[in-house]
């Protein structure tokens, strides 16, 4: 589902130089749970906004269902990163002025829906993370589990085939950690998404993932397939 070869990202600023990613070869198959590790700088949130569609690369391919994602022309990319990946992050990244609810809606693509039926999409999707209660609540009024949650509905909300997932326990204590990771697991057992979740806790990544990807300084360290 998800071919990568050769991939180079190399910041520049200045005359300073930054090999955030450098020559990075693998594959992901659909339906499977990867784990990202590795040291602080090691490429990990580089390679998930790659896949994404947040950025570019300098070098080398990324294919998404056989189409290169460094190959996409604007619109492609837009298209991309609103149907076929939802992202998550480990601050959220929700809109504070809006609520619950909203968040989602305006996560939804319009295709000519009204906005009652944009309403109730909504309000299932914050049903099937547990929040139907929690839906007229602003992030603020939120915890972090809970605005976790709101955060995976609105990740959710045009049915990618693909989840990003940036640390996305990093603000949450164990208990709270392990229920987003429940409900990461369910949705790739039971929806079939595709996870790539990045994470420092190598216990839960070995729990949890089927494929694991070790990044150290931009390269591969170890790649390893763990049957569950
Ligand atoms: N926009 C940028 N401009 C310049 N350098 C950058 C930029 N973004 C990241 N880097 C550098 O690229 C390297 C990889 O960064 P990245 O954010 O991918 O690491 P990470 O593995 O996600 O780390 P962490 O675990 O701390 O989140 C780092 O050395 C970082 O300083
Ligand atoms: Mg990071």
């Amino acid at each position: 589902m998800i071919v990568i070869e050769n991939l180079s990202r190399i910041y520049r600023k200045g005359s300073n130089e930054v090999a955030a990613l450098q020559d990075l070869n693998f594959r992901v198959q659909q339906g499977s749970f990867v784990s990202v590790i590795g040291r602080s700088g090691s490429g990990k949130s580089t390679l998930l906004n790659l896949i994404g569609g947040l950025d570019r690369s300098d070098e080398g391919s990324l294919f998404f269902k056989e189409k290169d994602v460094m190959q996409m022309s604007r619109r492609e990319l837009a298209l991309h990163r609103r149907f076929s990946v939802g992202m998550i992050f480990q601050s959220f990244n929700l809109i504070h002025s809006r609520t619950a609810r909203e968040n989602i809606e305006l996560a939804l693509a319009f295709g000519g829906k009204s906005r009652r039926e944009r309403k109730k999409q909504a309000m299932q999707l914050l049903e099937a993370v547990g929040l139907e209660d929690r839906a007229d609540h602003q992030p603020t009024e939120l915890s972090g589990g809970e605005s976790q949650r709101v955060a995976i509905a609105r990740a959710m909300a045009n049915k990618p085939s693909v989840l990003l997932a940036d640390e996305p326990t990093g603000n949450l204590d164990s208990a709270t950690s392990g229920e987003i990771i429940e409900l990461l697991q369910n949705l790739n057992k039971q929806e079939g998404v595709t996870i790539l979740m990045v994470t420092h806790e190598e216990d839960t990544a070995h729990a949890v993932s089927d494929h694991l990807l070790r990044l150290s300084d931009g390269k591969m360290l170890e790649e390893r397939r763990i049957s569950q």
